[in-house]
């Protein structure tokens, strides 16, 4: 008989725990004014995350001297690593300029070109501080342009935390319906019930049962929201044709196409839309294009941006710290370095890690998958490819898990649901060196892995 999931699970946070007496020490007191710890959900797991003291460019050292190789850059927002030194100058010059005035600047324009100029939807564009408020905004205005109000999503998408995108993110499939009549289940306790009135879901990828929501529901729905690959899903692909048939099918029934490319824009310098060539109505963005610092972003073609022209009195739109001049410092140093060489390079990577992933599984005689495209990869542990968030949600999840964590005893950080990205300081070595680490915890875990998930195993 083999080591069982628990006793190893053991032994590895035995491990994580001893190595991190400070950042133990560092959670205790946190929890005294933080619910937690922290003050994200996100960040949390067991047995308490490690408190990061510094960060520069693929690596951070946490308060315990552990180096850590950072595939998980703040949630993919970290497209050039840990202060950059283009970044830190650019900031560095602006703080002694001003953080923020109640007036506009030159700054932003300049950010704004380079968004509108790479971006082909894109022809108007307005800064926000997060990826969820970029999200609210582009609802509000398909809204307004559309005079409809609901909202359709796909079961699994992630677009941030206001009320109706706090729907169907992760259910529980058991729970969630047939997918030709997905019951729309609110994420987090608190999400008004009223809200999610406003929200119909659809299963990714699915060409027929999408064509059936919107035919029956046209006359009600606003917009149509969808990250291209569906990142925290686990990082799904799409069918192209599906791509193109949301445009088509979306524009002949006066239905908003929205593409939340909050992580997906690093796919090209044009995002996943000019990756994809379907240019939707409106695009979101937020993570990279604040190179570090909070933003967001709602663009898109100029009949639609221009309700917000103060001048037309259509519509309001404010926040003291938009396009403030600290996020359009960064942001501009930080999409002015992510040029074509750049985007060809972290992308190049992605394919050495995916063609490493997919190496190791072949030694080790394991039948799994990676998903994603470009420079984000998830590890599957399901023998079959994935389509949609209920292809990820039957996969055996729990063993991500346990990989995260046998991977951070190693030095290696990835989210623990099992995505890698990649940054441009990382070297072809530093791919190379996470993979030999995954290798090592993979192979530790076969014998867990034919007890949890056999027909994982050769
Ligand atoms: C696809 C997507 N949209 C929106 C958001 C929300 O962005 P923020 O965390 O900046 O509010 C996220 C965050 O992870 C995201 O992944």
């Amino acid at each position: 008989m083999g080591i069982k999931f628990d006793e190893l699970l053991k032994i590895e946070m035995a491990k994580y725990v001893d190595d991190r007496p400070n950042s133990k020490a560092c959670f205790e007191r946190a929890c005294k004014v933080l619910p937690g710890g922290d003050t994200r959900t996100a960040t949390f797991f067991y047995p308490f995350p490690h408190f990061i003291e510094h960060g520069k460019g693929a690596y951070m050292t946490d308060v315990d001297g552990n180096r850590i190789l950072d595939f998980q850059n703040n949630y993919t927002s970290l497209i050039h690593g840990h202060a950059d030194k283009d970044i830190v100058e650019a900031v560095s010059n602006q703080i002694k300029l001003g953080s923020a005035y109640t007036a506009p600047f030159e700054l932003q324009t300049k950010l704004a070109e380079v968004l509108v100029e790479r971006i082909p939807s894109i022809d108007l564009i307005r800064f926000a501080n997060s990826g969820t408020e970029a999200n609210m905004h582009a609802l509000r205005i398909a809204r307004a342009f559309t005079g409809k109000a609901k909202i359709l999503k796909t079961e699994g998408g992630y677009h941030g935390t206001t009320d109706v995108f706090e729907a169907s993110v992760d259910p529980n499939i058991k729970e969630a319906g047939k997918l030709d009549n997905i019951k729309v289940i609110p994420e987090s306790r608190g999400v008004s019930a009223n809200a999610l009135k406003d929200v119909l879901v659809v299963p990714f990828n699915d060409v027929e049962r999408t064509r059936k929501v919107i035919e029956k529901n046209h006359e009600d729905i606003a917009c149509m929201i969808i990250e291209p690959i569906m990142g925290s899903a686990g990082q799904i692909t799409p069918d192209i044709d599906y791509l193109k048939f949301l445009r088509e099918i979306t524009t002949k029934f006066g239905i908003l196409l929205i593409f939340d490319e909050v992580v997906m824009a690093r796919l090209s310098t044009g995002g996943a839309q000019k990756f994809y060539d379907v240019i939707p109505d409106i695009t979101t963005l937020g993570k990279i294009i604040g190179g570090g610092t909070p933003i967001g972003a709602f663009g898109g073609r100029e009949d639609i941006m221009k309700l917000y022209d103060p001048r037309e009195k259509k519509m309001y739109h404010s926040g003291t710290f938009n396009g403030n001049a600290i996020g359009m410092a960064a942001g501009l140093a930080t999409m002015t370095k992510y040029d074509e060489n750049a985007v060809c390079y972290v992308n190049e990577l992605g394919d050495i890690f995916k063609k490493g992933v997919l190496n190791i599984y072949q030694k080790l005689g394991l039948n799994m998958r990676v998903s994603g495209e470009g420079s984000i990869y998830n590890i599957i542990f399901k023998d079959e490819d994935v389509r949609n968030y209920r292809d990820v949600a039957s996969s055996h999840e729990v063993l991500n898990k346990l990989l995260f964590i046998s991977l951070l005893n190693k030095g290696i950080f990835d989210a623990e649901r099992g995505m890698f990205c990649m940054s441009t300081p990382m070297k072809e070595s530093d791919v190379d060196y996470g993979l030999s680490e995954l290798e090592e915890a993979l192979r530790k875990m076969l014998g867990v892995i034919n007890e949890e998930a056999p027909e994982l195993i050769n």
